[in-house]
């Protein structure tokens, strides 16, 4: 099975922590120059400083950059590709707050449409032209087994999660022709900090103690544990090799068979 990544270029957005960080790493492992994104600084440069190197000319760095500022994201990403371009993108970002859906203003939904569907967007355009040009690209994109089953609590992750799977879906009919594939990643509860923020809106909205509610999600589980978020990346590192060249428009939980939809 061809997994070599040499001599590729991956954008993993969200990069510094949990699941992107993991993610960078099983792509650095398997040959790729990796660029990770995210809006503190001095995390991106301890990543990006410890980041395997199997290959001697593998060359990692970092982009300090917020998905919730789309014309400089756009201006950021659009002269990092023009410098070195990029053949991988990982579009991944910090998870919308809980709350119910019908309790949310429009501000929340738009905010969340923005860092979610626009900056997946407006990166996609600054790596597709080198994309086409190569006629070899992967767009992976990091959203939630809520797209198949609404999570309770998540109303606006669950809403702006389905759009950003259509969107996916639709890039991937416009440009499979173009040697590019386009597939999202389901995680399922991960062992992250956006997991912790979930369990800490849980316990403050059921008035159950921390274990009670990590019980009652294990429950949920056939794994009977939560991922951990190498397993994520597994899935997003062999989605971005050459040997995932036929599989296109998927979205793919990981997620210790918690859905039940087939
Ligand atoms: N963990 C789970 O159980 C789970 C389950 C289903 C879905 N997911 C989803 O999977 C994605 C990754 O999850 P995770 O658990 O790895 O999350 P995480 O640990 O919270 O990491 C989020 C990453 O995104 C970056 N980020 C956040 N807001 C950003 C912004 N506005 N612009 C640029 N970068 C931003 C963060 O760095 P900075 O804060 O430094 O910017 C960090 O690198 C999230 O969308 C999450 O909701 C997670």
């Amino acid at each position: 099975m061809d997994l070599d990544l040499t001599g590729k270029h991956a954008l993993v957005c969200g990069g510094s922590v949990g699941i992107g960080r993991a993610a960078a790493i099983e792509l650095a492992l398997l040959g790729a120059d990796v660029t990770v994104l995210a809006r503190h600084e001095a995390a991106l440069r301890e990543v990006a400083d410890a980041l395997p190197r199997p290959g001697d000319a593998q060359r990692h760095g970092w982009l300090v950059a917020d998905g919730n500022d789309i014309a400089a994201l756009r201006q950021q990403v659009a002269a990092l590709a023009a410098q070195r371009p990029l053949q991988i993108l990982v579009n991944n970002s910090g998870g919308p707050p809980g709350g119910r859906a019908i309790d949310a203003d429009a501000s929340q939904y738009l905010a969340a449409f923005q860092q979610h569907l626009l900056a997946n967007q407006s990166l996609a355009q600054c790596v597709v032209p080198g994309m086409q040009a190569a006629g070899w690209g992967r767009i992976i994109n990091v959203v939630s087994t809520s797209v198949k089953e609404p999570i309770a609590n998540l109303g606006v992750s669950n809403s702006i999660r389905g759009a950003v799977a259509s969107w996916a879906k639709t890039l991937s009919r416009e440009l499979g022709g173009d040697g590019i594939t386009v597939n999202n990643v389901l995680p399922g509860y991960t062992l992250t900090r956006r997991l912790q923020q979930i369990l800490d809106d849980r316990v403050a909205s059921s008035g159950d103690s921390a274990d009670q509610v990590s019980a009652r999600m294990l429950a949920s589980v056939p794994a009977g544990r939560f991922a951990d978020a190498r397993e994520v990346a597994a899935a997003i590192a062999f989605l971005a090799s050459p040997a995932a060249a036929y599989i296109n428009g998927v979205s793919l939980a990981v997620d210790g068979g918690r859905m039940q939809s087939i």
